[in-house]
């Protein structure tokens, strides 16, 4: 049996002799519902240095903290010596089971490293930004995942979809400042899994503030939106029935614009919309590019457009082409990337643009020189050009 100071001193030995992956406080001896029934910690990275991040479930919700690696000795003791029997450190030397006896001091075990050796063993499952076997409130709350932390059977899709989607946010905060707070716009955002995983991870995970709007055309599913931000206790994410079209610029500094599968033009309005309220981030799934399907006309390519099959996807490959060089044109650098495998969803390529900073005349000319030819040689207008026809006419130089 060791007292409470032989307990800290064993935790900071242990800490310092190796790598900890995961440390989870269970046999809560809870009477009150605020009281913690569960603790876990991991280490997440931030984005300076890595920090631990602690999940703690009081009742049916979970509140995260993140802490700093010279502190979570102490918070950890504290937990256990307020709330709990037992602590297992997973180390990747070995793993250190602590047990708090009731009556006073612990008593611990080392055991071989269970943790560590499962990676070593297995293929390492695709480590996700947002952390699976950990009970997530608004996945819980969607229906994507379990009370336990466990997905839905049929929801593993939707989850690798929200992870992929994170990653690519992630990719982009680099443009942003560690103090400032972000404005985001969803548009479309219909059930808006997207804003609630955006919500969560830029402010529980990542330490940002934020204000995120979700506009969508269903009342109904706003309603759904609002109530569910409210019961979250998510301040800063809020929903509102509108246009895409005609919705006015809800904030001075739009910092980042997602709109994922809104429906063939519905996602150049929300470009357009994105442009011209300069946000320094632009995400985009374009999805339903019937657009052009009619409307291609060329030649050279009669081949290919005299297949229906054919001539949609190069429909679809043409619009989203013209997007991405029209972005360029209006000051972006934008790259195309697979949003998620084909095999899960036809609707897999996503516009990435960020807003350039300093003088991009030049660039901008050539885009708008790139973009002229391509556009005539498929014999199409569309929408997003006819949207930006000044800006090409002012940068467009010489017709080809
Ligand atoms: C296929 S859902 C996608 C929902 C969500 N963004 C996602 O990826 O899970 C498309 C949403 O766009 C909305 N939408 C389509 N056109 C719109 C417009 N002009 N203005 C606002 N919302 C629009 C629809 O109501 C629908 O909820």
């Amino acid at each position: 049996v060791i007292t409470d100071d032989e307990l800290g001193a064993l935790l900071h030995a242990f800490f310092s002799e190796q790598e900890c992956s995961y440390i989870a406080l269970s046999g809560s001896y809870a009477k009150s519902a605020e009281a913690p029934t569960k603790v876990t910690y991991r280490p997440v990275k931030m984005r300076q240095a890595v920090q631990w991040q602690a999940s703690e479930q009081r009742g049916n919700k979970v509140y995260h903290r993140n802490i700093a690696p010279a502190e979570l000795a102490e918070d950890l003791q504290t937990l256990l010596a307020a709330h709990f029997k037992q602590a297992v450190l997973f180390g990747n030397r070995n793993d250190l089971h602590v047990m708090h006896s009731r009556k006073g001091g612990y008593t611990f075990l080392r055991k071989p490293p269970s943790r560590s050796l499962m990676i070593a063993e297995h293929n390492r499952p695709k480590e996700y930004l947002l952390p699976t076997g950990e009970p997530i409130d608004f996945l819980i709350k969607l229906k994507v995942m379990r009370p336990t932390g466990e997905l839905h059977s049929n929801k593993s899709d939707k989850f690798r979809q929200i992870n992929r989607f994170l990653e690519i946010v992630d990719d982009t905060l680099g443009n942003f400042s560690a103090h400032q707070e972000l404005n985001i716009i969803d548009f479309g955002c219909g059930k808006a899994y997207l804003s609630f995983a955006l919500y969560y991870y830029l402010t529980k995970i990542k330490g940002f503030t934020v204000s995120i709007l979700g506009l969508d055309l269903k009342a109904d599913v706003i309603a759904f939106c609002n109530q569910l931000a409210q019961e979250l206790d998510y301040k800063g994410l809020h929903f509102a029935v509108g246009d895409i079209n005609s919705c006015a610029n809800p904030c001075s500094r739009v910092d980042m614009v997602v709109c994922l599968h809104a429906c063939d033009t519905a996602t150049d309005a929300a470009l357009e919309r994105a442009v011209r309220w300069q946000a320094r981030v632009i995400l985009a799934v374009p999805c339903c590019q019937h657009e052009l399907y009619s409307k291609i006309e060329s030649q050279p390519l009669e081949t290919l457009l005299r297949h229906g099959v054919l001539r949609e996807r190069f429909a679809a490959l043409a619009t989203d082409a013209a997007r991405a060089e029209l972005l360029e044109m209006m000051g972006y650098k934008c790259q195309v990337m697979e949003f998620i495998d084909l095999e899960h969803t036809p609707k897999n390529l996503l516009l990435r643009a960020i807003r350039q900073q300093g003088n991009s005349t030049q660039r901008q000319k050539l885009a708008a020189n790139r973009y002229r030819a391509f556009a005539k040689g498929l014999s199409i207008t569309p929408d997003l050009e006819r949207r930006f026809a000044q800006e090409l006419t002012s940068l467009g130089g010489t017709p080809p």
